[in-house]
């Protein structure tokens, strides 16, 4: 099974690609990860790719799609769950090359429809787990016990340079320009279905399991 989850920034794709993970042994491939794995690295791909995510502007189409390739040939057996990509109509081309050259094709694009007002909140508030990187939020999933990850023990925990209101409302107009154009693609297509991304955690993760189980 392979699986689009669009989105714009704060939708939930992170959060709702974890719970697949765990629930169907997908691979979640999130370019945002790759790429600020890359710029932890200090590779030349993170020293490019930084100035730009700062900006909140997205990293050239040949890099993240570059990234993706590598990745599916890492596990070629595992079925992935895309997770920030594509997010242009040339990325959107480049996937469909990819697949196609590894014999893979697309079964569901999920887009996750948000109220673009709450996700200011949800993207300011998220933080991650420095050990593990579970994520959480500071209203909307705290650690059971307050300071300690839940998953591994950790008390050490990050947020992302990107995650500030200026920095989110450039991503969010770079969405409406850029990505969601990207959605007619698969319409005409008939692989999209919409989930309601305003909903509870759970009850986003029960609508998309129902879609994974038409
Ligand atoms: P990326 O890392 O992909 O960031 P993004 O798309 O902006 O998405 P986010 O990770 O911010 O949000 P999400 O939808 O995963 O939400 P989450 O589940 O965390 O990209 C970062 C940058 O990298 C880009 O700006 C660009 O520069 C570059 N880049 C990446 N991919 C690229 C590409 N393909 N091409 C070019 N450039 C690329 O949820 C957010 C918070 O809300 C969490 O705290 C969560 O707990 C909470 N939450 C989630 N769901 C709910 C819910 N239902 N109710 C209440 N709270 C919720």
């Amino acid at each position: 099974m392979n699986i689009i989850l669009l989105g714009p920034p704060g939708a939930g794709k992170g959060t709702q690609a974890q719970r697949l993970v765990d629930l169907h042994h997908l691979r979640q491939l999130s370019t945002g990860d790759m790429l600020r794995a890359a710029v932890k690295a200090g590779t030349p791909v993170g020293i490019e790719a930084k100035a730009v995510m700062d900006r909140g502007e997205l990293v050239s189409d040949a890099i993240v799609s570059a990234l993706i390739g590598e990745e599916l040939d890492a596990t070629p057996e595992t079925g992935a769950i895309f997770d920030g990509y594509p997010r242009t109509a040339a990325q959107a081309a480049s996937l469909d090359d990819i697949l196609t050259q590894r014999g893979r094709k697309l079964d569901h694009v999920i887009e996750l429809e948000v109220d673009e007002d709450a996700l200011v909140e949800r993207i300011t508030g998220r933080y991650t787990c420095a050990s593990c990187g579970k994520g959480y939020h500071d209203r909307f999933e705290q650690p059971r016990e307050p300071g300690v990850c839940d998953r591994c023990g950790s008390t050490e925990f990050k947020r992302r340079p990107d995650d500030n209101e200026e920095t989110v409302r450039t991503r969010m107009a770079e969405y409406r320009a850029k990505t969601a154009p990207v959605l007619p693609i698969y319409e005409a297509r008939g692989i999209v279905s919409r989930v309601d991304g305003m909903a509870e955690m759970d009850v986003v993760t029960a609508s998309i399991e129902a879609i994974l189980g038409q």
